[in-house]
């Protein structure tokens, strides 16, 4: 699937249609450059859960996490890790066992390893000021 968004609404409305495609309980990877809008696109996803608490960056606290009585969204920003050592030790691989919700991964290059099951991929790619190109893929 590629699909292209011309503003940061559009990208929010993909994210909210993209769970159609999507298996839950599932690991989702967000894969682009910084501002590319991995956290816009979470934003519609985390509405598509009928999540309506505001979805901000975690780069500082790496996981915020929400829950529903329906299901739970773990939204991690591995940006400020530099291995997946330092993954292990603030115990992130006990969350990548859940099967209670969906989990998002930004920067999942900087902790490799981590995620030993089956996910989706997104990729988001900058071509131009407001345009994206945005792919979705399962990696096996
Ligand atoms: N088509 C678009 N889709 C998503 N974001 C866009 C788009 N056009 C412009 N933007 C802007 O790009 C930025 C993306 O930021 P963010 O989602 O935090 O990126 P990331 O999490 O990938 O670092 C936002 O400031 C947003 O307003
Ligand atoms: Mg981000």
């Amino acid at each position: 699937m590629l699909i292209k968004t011309k503003n940061e609404k559009e990208t929010i409305n993909l994210g909210k249609n993209i769970i159609k495609y999507i298996k839950i309980p599932c690991v989702i990877v967000l894969s682009g450059d910084l501002g590319a809008g991995k956290t816009t696109l979470s934003k519609g996803i985390a509405k598509a859960l009928n999540i309506t608490e505001l979805i901000t960056s975690p780069t500082f606290t790496i996981l915020n996490e929400y829950k529903t009585s329906k299901t739970n969204l773990y939204h991690f920003d591995m940006y400020r890790l530099n291995s997946l050592d330092e993954a292990l030790e603030l115990g992130f691989d006990e969350y990548f066992n859940k099967n209670d919700g969906v989990i998002l991964v930004e920067w999942e290059e900087n902790v490799k390893g981590l995620i030993k099951r089956p996910y989706y991929k997104i990729t988001i790619k900058k071509e131009s000021n407001n345009e994206r190109e945005i792919s979705l893929e399962e990696i096996l």
